[in-house]
Order: C-alpha cells, then structure tokens, then sequence
C-alpha cells in the first residue's frame, strides 16, 4: 500500500500534454472522461452502509461517499476549466466500476484492485503529464492532490478489508486471483484506441511501459495480500482461478444486499453489557457465515454453476 503520493510510480519522464494543442486535448478528454464517470460510480459506495459490518466499516462509507462526490464536482470543475466536454465512459471502465452487492468482491475488486488502478492513473499520467507551464494547471494539480490522497486512503480500506475477509474465509483466494489476473486481461484494451498513435506522441508512447507498471504493481499487490502465487502458476491453474472467479463474479451479480446495522448496532456502541464490547469492532467469525449465506449460496465452483439466482439486488 502506498502512504504517500511521491512512491514508486511510473516516470513519464519530460513528456508532457500541450493543452493548446487539439489533438492532445481530445486524448485528455477521454482519460478525464474515464475519472469523471469513475468517480460518479464511486459515490455508490455509499449504498455499502447498508451491508456495512461494523460501525468503523459504516463510518468509512459514509466518509468515502462524501468524498467521491466531491472528487465527482471537482473532475466537472476541470472539465470546465480546460473547456472540455465529457465522453461517454469506455466499456472496460463501465465494466471494472460496476457495483457489487456481495461485498468480499467489493472490496477487493473496487477497493483495493480498482481505486489502485484509479491512483495510477490520477497520480502517475495526470500529475506528471499535465504541463506546469500552463497557467490552468497548478490549480487541477493542487486538486488531484488532494483526490489523491484520499484515494490512497481508500486503496488501504479495501486492502485492509480483503485480508480480512481471506483470514476468515481462505477459500476466497483462489476467485481472488482468477479475478485479478481477469482484470488484468481486459487492461490493455483501454489503449488500444491509442495504439496507432502511440509511436509519436511523446506521452503515449510511455503507455506500454505505464501499462506494464501498472499490471506488475498489481501483482505486487495481490501478492501482498496473499492472493497472487509467489511464481505465476501454470495455464491450467490460471484458467481455474478465472473460472473459478468469474462464476462468483456472475453470482454475485444476483446477490442480495442485506442490511446489518440495526441487528449489531448495541454491542457494536458497548450497550449490551459484555465485556469489551463494542466501540466499533467488527463482526465475529459466525455473524460472517451468516451474512454470507445471504449473498452466495456455497463457495465451490459446482455449487456456483448450480446455484440459483436470488432477487436482484436491491437500489
Ligand atoms: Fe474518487
Ligand atoms: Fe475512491
């Protein structure tokens, strides 16, 4: 996890965006476009207070949603500074944002994974590239900054969580890192747009190598976390671990969000008379199981193929 905005990134070296130039603001536009309707979809997290598992989680998502409708006004409020108009989002963004009710996935897959790769792009293309000699600029930076730093924050709740949830269910690991090495698959068909242009413009030609980064981080990541295989691990395997993934990624999409905090609210706030209750703890390894069952039936890839949908999630 990072904890500061100055670690290990990609270099662009000196390349830099002309903001004059029209054909550098078109592929601004759409990189902005992506953040734009990232952030819209962020604000969703704010439906996660209703699965929130503690009050220190409740109280994470009702900060988190705060702040990404405040990054959702401050992305408009570059889009009219620079005198742009926003896109519609690439299909791969509308894929990897889209929400999830069973909350193992969330926190993995939109969290730790997805806001991470937010960062990349936030920290290491727009900071670096955005030219500092126009005069529009040191005030998009000094905001970027600070949508940052609360990304970082973010990044860290989704980690914390993930390992989490592996420590109380280890069978996670193996959809864990189908998903992963998922996502990782459908990346480079984000720049494709690009490709024809790549070997001129001197920032896109920096995006294999941003995108390799940007894949190697994340390995690096789900390795610390537990997920990823010291060694990658042989086709079949890999084709497994993303069966295996994507089956509980389309479970999940039939998941019901159930609601816990007016069934944990008293110990949760020390009222219920035990000792070293409450004060925000999370939930105990049963009440876990329980929640769970609400969401996926069993976690072997059979009982997942056979299961059947549950009601759709909830608004
Ligand atoms: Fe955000
Ligand atoms: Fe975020």
């Amino acid at each position: 996890m990072l904890a500061t905005l100055d670690e290990g990134g990609y270099d662009f070296g000196e390349a830099r965006f002309d903001l004059n130039d029209p054909a550098d603001r078109e592929i601004l536009r759409f990189i902005l476009s992506q953040a734009l309707y990232g952030e819209a979809t962020g604000v969703y997290c704010g439906k996660s207070l209703y699965a929130a598992g503690s009050l220190e989680a409740a109280r994470f998502y009702l900060r988190q949603a705060k702040q990404e409708l405040a990054h959702l006004e401050l992305f408009a409020d570059i889009f009219r500074g620079l005198g742009l108009v926003p896109l519609e989002a690439h299909w791969v963004i509308r894929l990897l944002s889209s929400h999830n009710n069973y909350y193992p996935l969330k926190v993995l897959m939109e969290h730790a994974i997805g806001e991470g790769m937010v960062l990349d792009i936030f920290k290491d293309i727009l900071l670096q590239t955005l030219p500092d000699s126009d005069p529009r600029v040191p005030l998009i930076k000094k905001k970027l900054r600070i949508v940052c730093r609360e990304e970082i924050e973010h990044v860290a709740w989704g980690e914390k969580e993930t390992k989490r949830l592996l420590k109380e269910k280890p069978w996670l690991r193996t959809p864990y890192y189908g998903l992963i090495e998922l996502q990782m698959s459908v990346l480079p068909m984000l720049v494709r747009a690009f490709e024809k242009r790549a070997g001129k413009h001197p920032v896109l030609v920096h995006l294999p190598g941003f995108l390799s980064h940007v894949r190697a981080r994340v390995y690096a990541q789900g390795r610390e976390l537990g997920i990823v295989p010291a060694e990658r691990p042989g086709l079949f395997t890999r084709m497994f671990a993303m069966l295996y993934g994507l089956m509980l990624f389309v479970r999940s999409q039939f998941a019901r969000s159930t609601s816990k905090l007016e069934k944990i609210y008293i110990s949760e706030l020390g009222l219920d008379g035990s000792p070293g209750s409450g004060g925000g703890g999370s939930f105990t390894s049963d009440e876990h199981d329980d929640d769970d069952k609400a969401h996926v039936v069993s976690d072997t890839p059979a009982a997942l193929a056979s299961a059947a949908p549950s009601s759709r999630a909830s608004a």
